[in-house]
């Protein structure tokens, strides 16, 4: 079983993320029933909250074909090209990490999402020529991690913009249970529970330690995940109490011990625990700043009381935390 097989493929079995459901739900029927395709989508958000599992379920829902590529792929203007127009009414194209698209290819994909037109100049020199294709409509859905790293000429071009949320505990262990089943591991109400709580508000991070648990209890108990045995077996994976990894303690203890507790500006964190800055702002920050153990303020990342707590370590007087 792979990711593939745990994805949810209509949106009513889609888990958590409301306002995103709801929405989707109407935009849809409402492109279904006017025979339309479907506006373009921004999907944005972190990583593991199911930016490619909502693009598969949108292509399911309005009944096309889903293809898919990324940012970084697409070299060349041909690249793109050659997927918009072997497109058929309706498709979804599912570009991942939009972000990263080169100048070029951004260039030509704005008369594409806007006149369903392809613009492409071939051959070089004197023989160049510019030709124009009419495409099928289409839509476009993009993700990326943060909205403000789009220019905004292509932010602009999309009708719907998707913002994906941390999911909360519940969501998150029934998540846990209905993979449990596809999977066919057993599990009970408190290890749902205790695999979700831990799982950074991350459903793919939840269905990964879904599996590390289940060879855990395989060899060390009786096969069963109940919140004990998930506790064990997140400890022994290194997961902490508050779900945090070896990367997220890193990062807060750099925060305390090295830089007293900040500000430190993003750059000299990401010297400091050799990770790159990206990797900082769009997958480990996000989860610490929600849950209120890290602050962006102006002058740098500060550590809160709560980080200070869960490590134990004594807060200097100095910083004046407020609760
Ligand atoms: N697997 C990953 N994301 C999911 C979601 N939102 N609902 C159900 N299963 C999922």
């Amino acid at each position: 079983y792979t990711e593939e097989h745990i994805r949810p493929r209509r949106l009513q079995d889609y888990i958590g993320q409301p306002v995103v459901r709801e929405q989707m739900e109407i935009f849809i029927h409402a492109a279904r029933h006017r025979g339309e395709a479907l506006d373009h989508v921004l999907i944005f958000g972190p990583p593991g909250l199911g930016k490619t599992t909502l693009s598969h379920i949108i292509a399911h829902e309005m009944g096309a074909n889903l293809r898919q590529t990324s940012g970084p792929v697409l070299e060349k203007a041909g690249d793109l090209a050659a997927l918009l127009t072997n497109l058929e009414p309706h498709d979804v194209l599912f570009i991942d990490e939009i972000h990263r698209l080169s100048p070029m290819v951004e260039e030509i994909l704005y008369p594409a999402l806007e006149d369903f037109q392809l613009d492409i100049m071939i051959g070089e020199g004197p023989a160049a020529r510019s030709i124009k294709l009419d495409l099928p409509p289409f839509t476009l859905v993009g993700a990326t991690t943060r909205a403000g790293l789009l220019t905004s000429p292509l932010r602009d071009r999309f009708g719907i913009v998707q913002r994906l949320e941390f999911y909360n505990i519940d969501d998150l262990a029934y998540i846990v249970q209905r993979a449990s089943g596809i999977i066919g591991a057993r599990i009970d109400g408190g290890g749902a529970q205790e695999i979700a709580r831990r799982s950074r508000g991350t459903p793919r991070i939840a269905n990964r330690l879904l599996r590390r648990v289940r060879d855990y209890v395989q060899v060390k108990g009786t096969g069963l995940i109940d919140s004990e045995m998930a506790d064990k077996a997140l400890n022994m994976l290194n997961v902490d109490n508050q779900g945090f990894d070896h990367m997220d303690r890193r990062l807060l203890l750099a925060v305390m011990e090295k830089f007293d507790g900040g500000p430190v500006g993003v750059d000299s964190l990401a010297a400091a625990i050799g990770e790159e800055r990206g990797t900082i702002e769009d997958v480990l920050e996000p989860f610490l700043i929600q849950q209120g153990f890290l602050m962006r303020t102006p002058r740098g990342r500060v550590a809160t009381r709560r980080a200070w707590q869960h490590f134990g370590l004594n807060i200097p007087s100095r910083l004046n935390l407020s609760n």
